[in-house]
């Protein structure tokens, strides 16, 4: 047959296999082989589906809703996300101003590939989300990353060191994914004219808006009609309903900027999962105690996890949400990369590496595991520190 040269594609080859996949994969590896792997690696809340999203799901199957969507979403859905926008961010859009995509990352990359040109600069705030830089590549233009402070909050005067004529739009994400910090108001309105007067788009990703544990969430498009223009929300089901494998997010802009978004859609995937769209419609009428009750457990877990990391000797203070404990490495003097590959093969604990957010010399914990779960990690974690100390 003789050998064929292959002639791929340079854009996608610049694109890496998100490492929190790959740190996925290397887990099933280790389990397959029969090892008890203690899995801090995940993104995704432990608590089940409510009862209302299940029976919504039967429903829409017994109903036949089996049939192609509106690419921009149904409008039963459309229409209560922009009731949802309303009551809790405050937030006024058309159900035109509103596209339903199949997950928050998706519509990080519709958002951003509507706003790309070659050349275009996208500042993305240290340490920020595995998938934001690849998306930005992806889109043809190119990633900027700003540092943020000590306790690694965003802060506008470092994102205005990295401002230049070809600025096209700051991603931002509060609270964060993997620090769990959230923005104040005061720096959010910092950022906000920055914007203004730099004349750049902001898309704010609010993926973990409902998992904040201290103070309230403040979308920044809410601070003035000035800065909404220029401001592309994110969110999705993933995080706040433990829907991650249904695959429903949503964005909510500028019209225009969300009709190329629905255009570039319809080219590629069409409208996201009937089924899941009447689930993630269902979501949004959980009853509010329900929801509140899971999310206490998981504020529950961040206090056992913190309080044991400290006992273990690491400096930590609680974060503001999600579900992620941000801790350096620093003392043990290797990279995160092979400090999380020596964890899992000595004591068969998942992490991620701060690589993946990049920043090095830490770790991603996620404690959105069972208490015991929690506790066994953690014991482990210290058992490997005061090996390789
Ligand atoms: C900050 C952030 N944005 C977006 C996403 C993607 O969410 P979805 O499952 O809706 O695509 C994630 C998931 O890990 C995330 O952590």
């Amino acid at each position: 047959l003789g050998l064929i040269t292959i002639k791929y594609s340079h854009r996608i080859a610049g694109i890496q296999l998100s490492p929190t996949l790959a740190i996925a994969a290397k887990l099933k590896e280790y389990k397959a082989k029969g090892f008890d792997v203690i899995d801090f690696s995940i993104g995704e809340p432990n608590f089940d589906l409510f009862a209302n999203i299940k029976q919504a799901g039967i429903r829409a199957i017994e109903e036949n809703k089996s049939r192609y969507t509106p690419v921009a979403g149904i409008p039963e859905l459309r229409a209560a996300i922009q009731k949802k926008l309303l009551a809790d961010n405050r937030l006024s859009y058309d159900a035109s101003e509103i596209v339903v995509s199949s997950g928050a990352k998706q519509s990080l990359f519709n958002v951003i590939s509507a706003l790309a040109n070659p050349g275009d600069e996208f500042i993305i705030v240290k340490p920020y989300w595995v998938s934001y830089a690849d998306i930005v590549k992806l889109a043809g233009a190119t990633p900027v990353f700003a540092e943020s402070d000590e306790q690694f909050h965003a802060r506008a005067a470092l994102i205005e060191k990295k401002i230049t004529p070809k600025t096209k739009a700051l991603i931002i994400n509060y609270p964060c994914n993997p620090t769990g910090n959230t923005i104040q108001k005061e720096e959010l309105a910092a950022i906000a004219a920055l914007a203004i007067k730099h004349d750049f788009y902001i898309v704010s990703d609010e993926i973990y808006e409902h998992l904040t544990f201290e103070g309230t969430h403040i979308s920044i498009a809410s601070l003035s009609p000035a800065i909404k223009q220029r401001t592309i929300v994110v969110n999705g089901f993933s995080k706040a309903y433990a829907m991650t494998g249904l695959r429903v997010g949503y964005a909510a802009g500028p019209k225009q900027i969300m009709q190329l978004t629905e255009n570039l859609q319809s080219q590629v995937t069409s409208g996201a999962s009937s089924v899941a769209q009447y689930m993630a419609l269902a979501a949004l009428n959980t009853p509010r105690e329900e929801l509140q009750e899971a999310y206490k457990l998981l504020q529950k877990k961040r206090d056992l996890a913190v309080h044991l990391l400290k006992e273990a000797g690491f400096s930590v203070s609680k974060p503001a949400g999600a579900f992620y404990v941000f801790i350096s490495i620093q003392d043990f003097h290797m990279s995160s990369q092979e400090f999380a590959e020596r964890l899992m093969e000595e004591q068969h604990v998942a992490v991620v590496p701060g690589s993946a957010f990049g920043t090095e010399g830490y770790i991603r914990i996620s404690y959105a595991t069972a208490e015991d779960t929690i506790r066994r990690g953690v014991e482990r974690i210290k058992a490997f520190c005061s090996q390789v100390q």
